[in-house]
């Protein structure tokens, strides 16, 4: 088995595996990562994201050798009980999730903007997270918390 190198979550990572296994099938299988979720598997309801560089992507569909020597980022590497990330804290705050499946590839997403974009709009956040499915009616709870995470961020 060819090794592919990559950083995950800020550690150097190596793993042996065919390089056409999806980024998903090893975060999940190999490295114990489970936050990012497995929805669709078929690059449509972005329950599996991650940031890749900067960019949101869905692991699903994402093969292994295309992170070679990259730096990935899943929901583990955002932040944790403690030490949330000021978007988990707005999500919190603002009660912007019923469930937690499709709540991580959210916040991926909303991460990948906010280190795009760390003061959009309301549009901008909706362009954002339109890749996400969520079918409990939390839109517009999520984006006044992640516009409140951006202001928290932004703030000296
Ligand atoms: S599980 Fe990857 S986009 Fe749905
Ligand atoms: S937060 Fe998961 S369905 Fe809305």
């Amino acid at each position: 088995m060819p090794s592919i190198r990559f950083r995950l979550n800020g550690v150097d990572t190596e793993i042996d595996a065919d390089p056409d296994t999806s980024l998903l099938t090893i975060l999940r299988g190999k490295l114990g990562m489970t936050g990012s979720h497995f929805g669709c598997g078929a690059g449509e309801c972005g329950a599996c994201n991650v940031i890749v560089g900067d960019h949101a992507v869905t692991a699903c569909d994402t093969p292994l050798w295309s992170v070679a020597d990259k730096e990935v980022t899943t929901i583990e590497g955002l932040g944790d009980a403690q030490k949330p990330h000021p978007l988990q804290r707005a999500f919190i705050a603002e009660q912007a999730l019923q469930c937690g499946y499709c709540v991580s590839g959210i916040l991926m997403s909303a991460a990948a903007l906010l280190k795009q974009n760390p003061d959009p709009t309301a549009a901008d956040v909706k362009t954002a997270l339109d890749r996400n499915l969520c079918r409990c009616g939390s839109h517009n709870r999520m984006v006044r918390a992640i516009l409140r995470a951006a202001a928290e961020m932004r703030a000296p």
